[in-house]
């Protein structure tokens, strides 16, 4: 059984959104710490690049929300992105912490937990995205522990056209186009719907098709035990016990 599906007999996998980002700023070293403390089954980060194409785990393009910087992520090196604050937005008490590397987050993740790496597609795409992130997979021997994902389908195909073997999942926001037919074509392992889109139907095919589903994102006990019920394979959350609580609760 591989982690992103859900166990024969267990509740679904539960992914926590960009770490447990409801608690503690998004997508820092703390916020990962805390999704383990606090029982999720997996986490997600997103990247983009540095401008020495390091791949950066920041959810924006650009650095404002989240840090003390300015302008685009590809504007700074890495050595540069390390001296920014990626906390105090979040409260005094958080100030001092670093916007991570992709390498130090699956670094801290080996013996821990599996990573979904989200491929930021803003436009323009970053061509170079794909094939950094699979250098650090391989440099981190992490490729059989994360998943990659992205709303860009052609940012899933550079990833394979540059060598990059772990299992790859499309995200989709929108009814059209077929996010089921999309992940099938590209040869994803998972489907990854807006909560919105999920529907009994939604399920039935992505289980014809062989995909596992990923639904985010939900933060609504009542919405996971119904997603739950409906068989979905992972929900991502912001509040990873929440979830675990409710999945706990919603046991029939
Ligand atoms: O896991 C999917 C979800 O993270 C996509 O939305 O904006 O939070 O990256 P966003
Ligand atoms: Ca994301």
């Amino acid at each position: 059984m591989t982690w992103w599906r859900r166990p024969p007999e267990g509740p679904a996998r539960i992914v926590a959104h960009r770490g447990a980002s409801g608690y503690v700023p998004e997508n820092t070293l703390l916020a990962f710490q805390r999704a383990y403390e606090l029982g999720a089954d997996a986490i997600e980060c997103d990247v983009h690049l540095s401008a020495d194409g390091q791949p950066v785990v920041i959810h924006d393009r650009t650095l404002d929300r989240t840090t003390s910087g300015r302008g685009p992520v590809s504007a700074l090196t890495v050595a540069e992105l390390r001296m920014l604050d990626a906390g105090a937005w979040r409260g005094p008490e958080f100030a001092g912490l670093r916007l991570p590397t992709l390498a130090e987050v699956l670094d801290w993740a080996r013996g821990r937990l599996p990573v979904v790496i989200e491929l930021k597609s803003d436009p323009p795409h970053d061509r170079a995205l794909p094939g950094a992130v699979w250098a650090v997979l391989r440099e981190t021997a992490m490729e059989d522990r994360c998943l990659v994902i992205s709303f860009a389908p052609d940012l899933l195909r550079a990833f394979r056209a540059a060598g990059g073997e772990s299992p790859i999942g499309l995200l989709g926001m929108r009814p059209d186009p077929d996010l089921i037919a999309g992940a099938r074509d590209l040869g994803a392992v998972m489907a990854l719907p807006y909560v919105g889109l999920v529907d009994e139907r939604l399920v039935a095919r992505a289980k014809a098709a062989g995909l596992g589903l990923g639904v985010w994102t939900v933060n609504d006990p009542e919405t996971a035990q119904r997603l739950d019920r409906l068989g979905v394979d992972a929900i991502t959350t912001d509040y990873p016990d929440r979830l675990r609580a409710a999945l706990r609760a919603g046991v029939r």
